[in-house]
């Protein structure tokens, strides 16, 4: 299937998609705040794998648990979906927070996005280099080549405003120092996350909202090709350059087919063809409201967007909790 002119049904699909993230995002409803991490992504792999495979595609986790020898769910290169239907690759993070969860902090989000075979970029797991900016700028409006300071100073430049009226938000982590320092004598307003960086981009696509300008900073490159498909569908602007520690991770880049290890990739770069994207709260945060629980009730809350036509809905869902698997 050609990737300029795709139809994968997405249109009918989405509404699929959005099952699959909500059944995830219910899964873990018993494990918000329980401190156990790995019980909660358990948790939401087993509910998101079984959604997707009611789904008649023939899907491919290209981003996904990871390496098929240690995870045996979801793992990069699993087949998913009926077998029947359109031949679809699939990035797909069931718990994109699983610290944020075991300890009810928030912005932990389900994710997943669907697009055609071939279209998204087969990232190792290693670290991503990332910066993003929401929609309306210029391309190249900041780089990766510029200075933290110099991106920051670009921006206000082109949104004509003055450096201290721009939020960055950063991963608070040991790595990040110099660069936070940088950031802070621009007189840039710093918004640190512990995790969850996926959402950290999508911040940048709703300014208004979140309070967020630019994200930028080193996190996980498979979250990269997630937040990448966000903002193809939001808007938005994101760079990403391969970071390796030892040679097993370039030995990893080089069995996903990546030649070229210096490659800054662009958003398109990442997300080829046009694609659909579903979060699901499961704590609450700036972007998305997290799971309510009322006496025989779960409420979740949805954004669902598809590239094609730049749509983005938020959809609530109740449902009987006895029900919530169906
Ligand atoms: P998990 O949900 O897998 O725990 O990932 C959370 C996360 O914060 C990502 O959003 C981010 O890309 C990555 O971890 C950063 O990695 P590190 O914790 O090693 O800095």
């Amino acid at each position: 299937m050609p990737l300029d002119k795709p139809d994968f049904n997405d249109r009918m699909l989405a509404l699929g998609l959005a099952r699959v993230s909500e059944a995830a995002a219910i899964a873990t409803v018993d494990l918000i705040g329980r401190g156990d991490e790995k019980a909660a992504d358990q948790a939401a792999v087993n509910a998101m794998r079984s959604q997707l495979n009611k789904l008649d595609i023939q899907g491919v986790v290209v981003i996904g648990e990871g390496e098929r020898d240690e995870a045996p769910m979801l793992y990069i290169g699993e087949a998913v979906g009926t077998g029947h239907g359109p031949a679809v690759d699939i990035a797909l993070d069931p718990l994109e927070g699983t610290t944020l969860t075991a300890k009810d902090m928030p912005n932990a989000l389900t994710v997943i996005s669907i697009g055609p075979r071939g279209s998204m970029l087969h990232a190792p797991d290693v670290y991503m280099d990332k910066l993003a900016i929401g929609p309306g700028f210029a391309t190249d409006t900041v780089t990766l080549e510029l200075s933290p300071a110099e991106r920051v100073s670009a921006l206000a430049a082109a949104k004509g405003c003055s450096n201290r009226e721009i939020t960055v938000c950063v991963l608070d982590r040991p790595r990040h120092e110099v660069m936070v320092d940088e950031l802070r004598a621009t007189g840039a307003s710093i918004r640190l996350i512990t995790d969850g960086d996926v959402a950290g981009v999508m911040h940048c696509a709703e300014p208004d909202v979140t309070g967020i300008d630019i994200y930028m900073g080193s996190g996980g490159a498979p979250e990269g090709v997630l937040a990448a498909s966000a903002l193809k569908c939001m808007g938005g602007q994101i760079y990403g350059q391969l970071l390796f520690r030892n040679d097993d991770e370039r030995d990893r880049a080089a069995a996903a087919g990546i030649t070229n290890l210096n490659k800054v990739y662009t958003r398109d770069d990442m997300v080829k063809g046009d694609v659909i994207f579903a979060a699901t709260g499961v704590t609450g945060g700036s972007l998305l409201p997290g799971i309510k629980r009322e006496v025989g009730y779960f409420t979740t809350e949805t954004v669902l967007m598809r590239s094609k036509t730049g749509s983005v809905r938020r959809m609530s869902y109740r449902t009987p909790k006895n029900r919530a698997a169906d």
